[in-house]
């Protein structure tokens, strides 16, 4: 369905995540005929570049990151067409009117600010934004994570931009919440009778929450040291996936019903205090080790200095209301583990009585299993008979829906559905103000926990599932992490 058109505004135009996602993302939606004319997109950094310089810094970057087959020299010079280029700085007014000028040719277009820079500049683009009238009444700003290292510099930064946007104009992207399987969960819980009635405690033993990747640093050295993996991936892409695994069910799709449900979760997750953190969470670091077929170096010697900055994080968290007391979520992820791998595990409880004798072999529970990446897909594993006349032998099997085999379609990266939902003003799959404040508040005594405890990391080979430690933290329990076939 085409959008209307629109103006996208990209700061940080020329940095990674322009490069890799958004650039390749909107040219996907053009291939998709989403963009109608007269639509631009404007890269703007502080990098001196003409427009012909910004496209082909594009067309290297479709290149790049497009699949075979992708790239049309139709369709690519087309999108140049599209492309602009400002050079700006955010802490000085030097080439602002330009932007202005441009932007005044498209007074009547949807207009998107993507801040993909750094958040010490999100003020003074804000600012400059506001300065130079550039807000239309159909105007919106996208700002992407890290939201804050922590409560209170989370408060700050949503305070700075909500001087200058409203809330309803600001889009804080969490991009698993575009993944396909991600939505897939909504629709698997409430476009079925099936689940929602065993979807609680009295049915379901356990959650498991994995997001496993086989890459370390990948060049991101400075930001990665100062924030770890709970800040990088617990605070936003696992307590969202959590969220959508243990809200209610909003009355709707419409973004207000669901992220009120969100964050009910959210503030109904059980305080990890000083007292138990050492029990229900585990911190790792990767060592020298093997990945991808290959030797890789550790996690110190890939930055080149001393550090207990976590890798790999394990917890087992609890969400303290009357659908889930007792229930364990174990989440964990973690960088260089033994593949990328990135699923939630529902595990329901055992069989209250077994009719069959031992010859019939163990009865393992019901799983259902979500899997989020790679090969994108759901499995339902269930006891049945082994096939023959070999008497009464059970047999663990799933029902597996594979996206790939189920549907002839290609599977559209995160960003975008995400960056069209902000055309389109749809806010349900972005992050509102108090959910990311909520998830800090869970998030920031595990911190501080960390700090004034003195855990350590735990070391763990690169190419492993990390440390013992975190096999330890679920083992205890009577339950083992699910192994992803
Ligand atoms: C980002 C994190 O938000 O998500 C990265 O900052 C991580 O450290 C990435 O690698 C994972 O995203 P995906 O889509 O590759 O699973």
């Amino acid at each position: 369905i085409p959008v209307e058109p629109f103006d996208y505004v990209v700061f940080g135009g020329t940095g990674d995540l322009a490069e890799r996602k958004l650039l390749p993302a909107l040219y996907h939606r053009q291939l998709a005929g989403q963009l109608t004319e007269p639509t631009r997109v404007i890269g703007a950094s502080r990098t001196p570049m003409s427009d012909d310089e910004y496209r082909q810094f594009a067309t290297n970057a479709l290149k790049e990151h497009l699949k075979a087959g992708e790239f049309a020299d139709d369709e690519v010079a087309k999108f140049c067409a599209r492309i602009h280029y400002v050079s700006v700085d955010a802490k000085s007014p030097e080439g602002w009117d330009k932007l202005k000028a441009l932007l005044d040719e498209g007074k009547d277009l949807v207009r998107a600010f993507y801040l993909a820079v750094s958040p010490a500049i999100f003020g003074d683009i804000a600012e400059k934004i506001r300065d130079f009238k550039l807000i239309t009444k159909s105007t919106r700003i996208v700002v992407e994570k890290p939201i804050g290292r922590d409560l209170e510099s989370a408060q700050a930064l949503n305070d700075t931009i909500g001087k200058v946007f409203k809330e309803e104009q600001i889009f804080r992207i969490d991009h698993y919440l575009g993944k396909e399987t991600v939505q897939n969960l909504m629709a698997l819980r409430f476009a079925n009778a099936l689940y929602e009635p065993l979807w609680n405690s009295a049915h379901i033993d356990h959650v498991q929450i994995t997001v496993g990747e086989s890459v370390g640093l990948e060049g991101r050295v400075s930001y990665y040291d100062k924030a770890g993996a709970l800040r990088d991936m617990v605070q936003n892409h696992i307590l969202q996936l959590l969220c959508l695994v243990a809200m209610e069910a909003p009355n709707s799709m419409e973004a207000e019903s669901v992220r009120d449900e969100k964050l009910k979760v959210l503030r109904s997750l059980k305080p990890i205090t000083n007292g138990n953190i050492e029990k229900l969470t585990v911190r790792g670091q990767y060592k020298a080790g093997a990945s991808a077929g290959g030797p890789v170096k550790g996690y110190t010697e890939e930055l080149g200095g001393p550090s207990d900055t976590e890798t790999f994080v394990a917890i087992k968290a609890e969400i303290a209301n009357w659908r889930w007391a007792g229930v364990p979520f174990y989440l964990r992820t973690g960088k260089r583990l033994a593949s990328r791998v990135s699923e939630i595990v529902v595990s329901f409880k055992p069989i209250p009585h077994s009719i069959f004798d031992d010859a019939a072999g163990r009865i393992e529970a019901n799983q259902l299993v979500i899997r989020l990446q790679p090969d994108e897909g759901v499995k339902q594993w269930l006891m049945i008979k082994d096939p023959g006349p070999g008497g009464m032998r059970l047999r663990h099997v799933s029902l597996d829906m594979s996206f790939a085999q189920a549907f002839d379609v290609r599977n559209a990266d995160a960003y975008e559905r995400l960056l069209m939902d902000v055309i389109r003003s749809n806010q349900t799959l972005f992050m509102r103000r108090d959910e990311v404040e909520a998830a800090w508040n869970w998030v920031d005594p595990i911190l501080k926990g960390w700090e004034e405890t003195g855990q350590k990391t735990q070391g763990y080979t690169a190419g492993t599932w990390g440390p013992s430690q975190a096999i330890a933290l679920i083992e205890r329990d009577g339950r083992t992490w699910h192994e992803a076939d």
